[in-house]
């Protein structure tokens, strides 16, 4: 009786016991695409996302016309004369209004005392690092993949090596347009400050551009 009942039920009803024998398929969505390529370390972090807006969110930097480019040139060969001083004049400056910093700076992280610091050996290396990557971008102004090199590896490396937040990248830039400013005011007239900002804007976006490379994760916001 039972085995008739169940066979007069197939047969009105077929769709029933094709649903229970036969589960549908899953959403499109589930479904798990066969990769040719590795899995990225990003995705499988749940970092892909960040890194792709952080891509998002950084505005190409404004390109400097032939004219500014001569600007930085000449200026820049004025500045370079006195090459230490001001390298050491704007880090000083940096690290006294930004004291956060130093932290990064085994030798000097504890001094407060701005001519205590100028006599630091560390942060004078720093200064000159500073000005001879500077210098090897203005003098690379014309092969925009030697400055993208260049700042690269400086970017790489205070990523990668020393940790450093890229938010001081910005500060230290505008730290470096009030120092040259202030320490040649014949030559900054509105017109070369124009340019050397834009120059900072460069240097700022391709230092971010090699963060992102490595996948820089924001860790902090609260740094200064
Ligand atoms: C225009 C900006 C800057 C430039 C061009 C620059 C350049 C350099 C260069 C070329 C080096 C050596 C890199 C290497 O080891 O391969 C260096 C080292 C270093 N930089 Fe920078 N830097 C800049 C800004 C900063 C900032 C904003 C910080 C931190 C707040 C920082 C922290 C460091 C530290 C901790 C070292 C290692 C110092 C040591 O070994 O004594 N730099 N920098």
């Amino acid at each position: 009786m039972h085995a008739l009942c169940s066979l007069a039920l197939r047969i009105c009803c077929p769709f029933l016991f094709h649903r229970r024998s036969a589960p549908p398929p899953p959403p499109q969505s589930a479904v798990i695409p066969s990769r040719s390529v590795p899995v990225s370390p990003w995705r499988a972090c749940g970092m892909e996302k960040e890194r792709e807006d952080s891509d998002t969110e950084r505005e190409r930097a404004e390109p400097l016309s032939d004219t500014e480019r001569a600007i930085v040139q000449d200026t820049w060969a004025r500045v370079y004369e006195s090459c230490e001083d001001v390298g050491v004049a704007i880090l000083v400056r940096f690290f006294v209004n930004f004291p956060s910093a130093k932290q990064y700076f085994s030798q000097f992280q504890h001094m407060d005392d701005p001519e205590e610091m100028e006599r630091s050996t560390q942060l004078r290396k720093h200064a000159r690092r500073v000005m001879n990557a500077i210098n090897s971008v203005v003098e690379n102004l014309h092969d925009p993949d030697k400055v993208s090199s260049v700042l690269g590896i400086v970017g790489k490396a205070h990523a990668l090596k020393y940790k450093v937040e890229p938010m001081y990248f910005k500060i230290i830039s505008g730290v470096i347009l009030e120092v040259l400013g202030e320490d040649f005011p014949d030559y900054f007239t509105p017109e070369v400050t124009t340019a050397w900002t834009k120059l900072m804007g460069a240097l700022y976006w391709h230092i971010t551009g090699a963060y992102a490379e490595v996948g820089w994760v924001k860790l902090s916001s609260s740094a200064v």
